[in-house]
């Protein structure tokens, strides 16, 4: 009879997984589709620990240590989650990707040496050490990430770094073919598989700069995915199989959509180093004089205006505006100016950020224009405001062919009347490289704290 409770269980959990999935998919459901999946995933668990029979009829053992590491990571998990910035979310993602990577890999360190591939099991052997090299990949590349996107780890690049990677990625795929085809395992080599694993996993992320860490964290996360669904393959586990196959193909989907935003192929991601140039210059060689602007003068602007966009960016994020460029929304709104957010699939550091950012401050979503929509209405705007955006709105992407960044759709903000930016100096954004947008005629630069300007701006407005 418990071999049903746990099979019911595990289809609800994984219909719980695509649920939840459905709803993460739009931002107003995403809180509960988070919370349908988690409980789904919560049943799974508590069911695996106290329904669950092996084939010899033995229930789990030790319970207690589970329930102590479950504790554990439920402590580390939610005081982490509880206390991460927005900023720092994309660090997170991928510390705790990189949990999942290792748990794969662990899972195929601890089953390889109780079973034996006699009588064609191979395919049990291929799924073992696949497990090990993706998830052993995905752990070690997930903690270069992590520390590259805080600051920690710098770009590393030599000469033969990619011949090298490729060498390392012919011996594992061959030591993996050599271990899948044995009829019994061999320890030894397994574990030095799984240090050169690791080995590869550094050597994969260390090279990738700047900008298109996102990108590789999505992939990694598409490896976890499929190192879980091996482990589910091992196990027989219905809905570990389910919810690794969802992420693994989740984590595709997502990896190919920001290649597309930014108009680049995976592979120019992987080798193309984008992100690390500092030289290019977009703004050319005669760049022009840039303009500022007032408080008051923008205040003014602002207030007579029919209808203003916000273009929001990293910077935003940074300094935590999100409630100010709100209240100055709703400001403008009450002396009849409308007002709306273009946002660009890449701004910030991590899809949806800035979506997830407005929501914060509840900023209806119907006032959320996609890249597509809001190019059609600059033309029609008076007025746009760019709070700590840079990238997202540099013409180089459009009009010169030596940018790193030539290709990615921008925010074409210059069709607008008029272009007021706030930011605190004339620094590059994360692809490092000019932008001439700043030294267009129509442009006026608002220089600060985007948080402390955005305020002042609100007190000059509310005094018009
Ligand atoms: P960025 O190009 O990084 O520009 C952010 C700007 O914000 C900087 O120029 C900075 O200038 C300003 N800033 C920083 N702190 C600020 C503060 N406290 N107040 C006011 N301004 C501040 O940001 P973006 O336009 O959002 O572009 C995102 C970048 O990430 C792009 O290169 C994009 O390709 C890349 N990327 C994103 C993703 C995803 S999935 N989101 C994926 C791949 C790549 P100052 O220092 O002068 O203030």
């Amino acid at each position: 009879m418990y071999e049903f409770w746990v099979w019911f269980s595990y289809v609800l959990a994984s219909v719980t997984f695509i649920v939840g999935l459905k709803f993460l998919s739009h931002p107003e459901t995403a809180r509960r589709g988070n919370l349908i999946a988690a409980a789904g995933m919560t049943l799974a668990i508590l069911v695996t620990i106290f329904l669950y029979r092996n084939a010899e009829g033995q229930p789990l053992g030790n319970r207690g240590l589970i329930f102590v590491a479950i504790a554990l990571g439920t402590a580390i998990g939610w005081i982490a989650a509880k206390r991460v910035k927005m900023t720092a979310m994309p660090q997170m993602v991928s510390l705790f990707n990189g949990m999942g990577g290792a748990c794969a890999a662990v899972i195929s360190l601890m089953e390889y040496p109780h079973h034996s591939f006699e009588g064609g099991r191979w395919t049990l052997a291929a799924v073992i050490v696949a497990g090990l090299l993706i998830g052993g990949t995905s752990f070690s590349g997930s903690m270069i990430a992590f520390g590259k996107l805080n600051g920690n780890i710098g770009d590393v690049r030599f000469r033969g770094q990619m011949i090298l990677n490729l060498l390392l990625l012919a011996a594992l795929l061959s030591l993996g073919i050599y271990l899948t085809v044995q009829s019994q395992p061999n320890m030894p080599l397994f574990i030095v598989m799984a240090g050169l694993t690791l080995l590869y996993g550094v050597l994969f992320v260390v090279p990738i700069g700047g900008a298109d860490m996102p990108v590789v964290i999505s992939l990694l996360n598409s490896f976890t995915g499929v190192a879980a669904a091996c482990g589910g393959f091992i196990y027989n586990n219905q809905v570990m199989l389910t919810g690794g196959i969802l992420v693994g193909s989740a984590g595709t989907i997502l990896t190919i959509l920001m290649c597309n935003a930014m108009n680049r192929s995976l592979i120019n991601v992987l080798v193309g180093h984008f992100g690390s140039t500092t030289a290019a210059d977009g703004a050319g060689s005669d760049k022009g004089a840039i303009k500022e602007i007032s408080i008051a003068d923008a205040a003014i602007l602002l207030s007579y205006s029919r209808k203003v966009m916000v273009v929001p960016g990293y910077g935003l994020a940074v300094a935590q505006a999100q409630h100010a460029i709100h209240e100055l929304e709703k400001l403008l709104e009450e002396k009849g100016v409308e007002v709306s957010y273009a946002i660009h699939p890449v701004a910030g550091r991590m899809p949806g950020h800035m979506n997830v950012l407005l929501a914060e401050a509840d900023v209806p979503y119907s006032k959320l224009l996609e890249m597509e929509e809001a190019n059609n209405e600059f033309p029609k705007a008076d007025a746009v405001i760019v709070v700590g955006a840079n990238d997202v709105v540099n013409p180089a992407a459009k009009h010169d062919p030596s940018s790193p960044i030539y290709g990615m759709p921008i925010l074409d903000v210059s069709q607008a009347k008029n272009v007021i930016v706030i930011k605190r100096s004339m620094s590059t954004g994360y692809a490092g490289i000019e932008n001439a947008l700043f030294y267009d005629p129509k442009t006026r630069m608002l220089f600060g704290d985007a948080k402390a300007t955005l305020q002042k701006l609100i007190s000059e407005v509310a005094a018009n």
